[in-house]
């Protein structure tokens, strides 16, 4: 019997050591000492043995269970860390490979070119204020200067919602709501970017929809240098310092007097070719100082009160700046367009 159990020792431990995978070794476990295993059947025998013989045969058998079991287990913590090797490697990251690039986004043309105007007013103390795109007849003409079968209304011709209700053709109604909101009594400057809609057939230079920045400055004593001051050094800042300005007369209900003011022309430099038609001059807005009944109607005493306000297209703006001939490429979101005015 001692035979017996030294040759299922040595069988199991050829096994376990030939084995490659922890299933196997699960086999020779019950194999050799499951219930119904090898040294389990040879045990069972132990009751034919003489009882002197019974305790030398039953310390072998412990020394044979006890040295397989080492041994399963011994090899088991072999394959293990064999298989967690295995698993190491196949999941190795290589460190050194160049990264994949992430495709980064920028600012839409036009957000920048407002974004560059707003920061350049907010240098000059104009704080940003906004306006809802739906307005009201009263402050889109009215509060204006425009009443109802004004003329001047056919200037903007308008999406009406309902008899009282527009989508605003310019922001210049936002102009009313901040005088408003501070109540005749407080000097202010503001500038208000937003979009502005008109009943125009889309072409290269038109949209239905377009974008406008407002300007207006509400002081005691504010006078026409001070809009041209302002103007100057805004032109010149988005423009180049060696740009020119001149303001010629014009008409708006809201401003008197009213000007249109030019640049002179890059291309050119004011000598005359076909980007500024031959004047040498390119119009970039419209502005003017503050209609006194305007500022009455805003709260503010025309006699003590005087303003200056001025509207720009940003699209204008940077169609100008970065030589965009088509005003619908700001809409169209074509992404090989938009990607030439991204700053890395
Ligand atoms: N609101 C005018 C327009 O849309 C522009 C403007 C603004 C003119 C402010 C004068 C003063 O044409």
């Amino acid at each position: 019997m001692k035979e017996q159990l030294e040759k299922l020792q040595q069988d199991a431990l050829a096994q376990i050591n030939a084995a490659e995978e922890l299933k196997e070794l699960q086999d020779i476990r019950v194999a050799y000492l499951g219930k119904k295993g090898s040294i389990t059947g040879v045990l069972k025998g132990m009751g034919k043995l003489s009882p002197e013989e019974r305790p030398v045969i039953g310390e072998v058998a412990n020394k044979v269970r006890n040295t397989i079991t080492d041994a399963i287990e011994e090899k088991s913590q072999k394959l293990e860390e064999i298989a967690l090797n295995k698993q190491l490697e196949a999941e190795a990251i290589d460190v050194t490979l160049p990264g994949r690039k992430v495709q980064a986004g920028g600012p839409h043309l036009l957000t920048s070119i407002v974004e560059e105007i707003e920061d350049l007013f907010i240098g000059m103390g104009y704080e940003v204020k906004e306006g809802p795109e739906v307005e009201t007849d009263y402050f889109n003409f009215e509060a204006l200067n425009l009443p109802k079968d004004h003329p001047a209304r056919d200037m903007q011709d308008s999406f009406y919602i309902t008899n009282e209700l527009l989508l605003r053709t310019h922001t210049s109604p936002v102009q009313a709501r901040t005088m408003k909101e501070y109540k005749g009594e407080k000097p202010f400057k503001m500038i208000c970017p937003g979009k502005v809609y008109r009943r125009d057939s889309d072409d290269a230079t038109h949209s239905h929809q377009f974008t406008q920045i407002e300007g207006l400055f509400i002081d005691k004593k504010v006078r026409m240098s001070d809009l041209k001051g302002t103007l100057n050094a805004f032109a010149k800042k988005m423009f180049g310092e060696d740009r020119n300005i001149r303001m010629r007369p014009s008409f708006f209900p809201f401003t008197e007097p009213s000007v249109e003011m030019d640049i002179s022309c890059k291309v050119c430099n004011g000598e005359g070719c076909s980007v500024c038609k031959h004047t040498g001059w390119i119009e970039i807005l419209g502005g003017g100082m503050v209609h006194p009944k305007v500022l009455e109607m805003g709260g503010y005493d025309p006699k003590v009160y005087s303003g200056f306000a001025f509207g720009m297209g940003p699209e204008r703006i940077a169609m100008l700046k970065y030589g965009v001939s088509d005003i619908r490429s700001f809409y169209t979101n074509d992404i090989r367009f938009l990607k030439q005015y991204h700053q890395a």
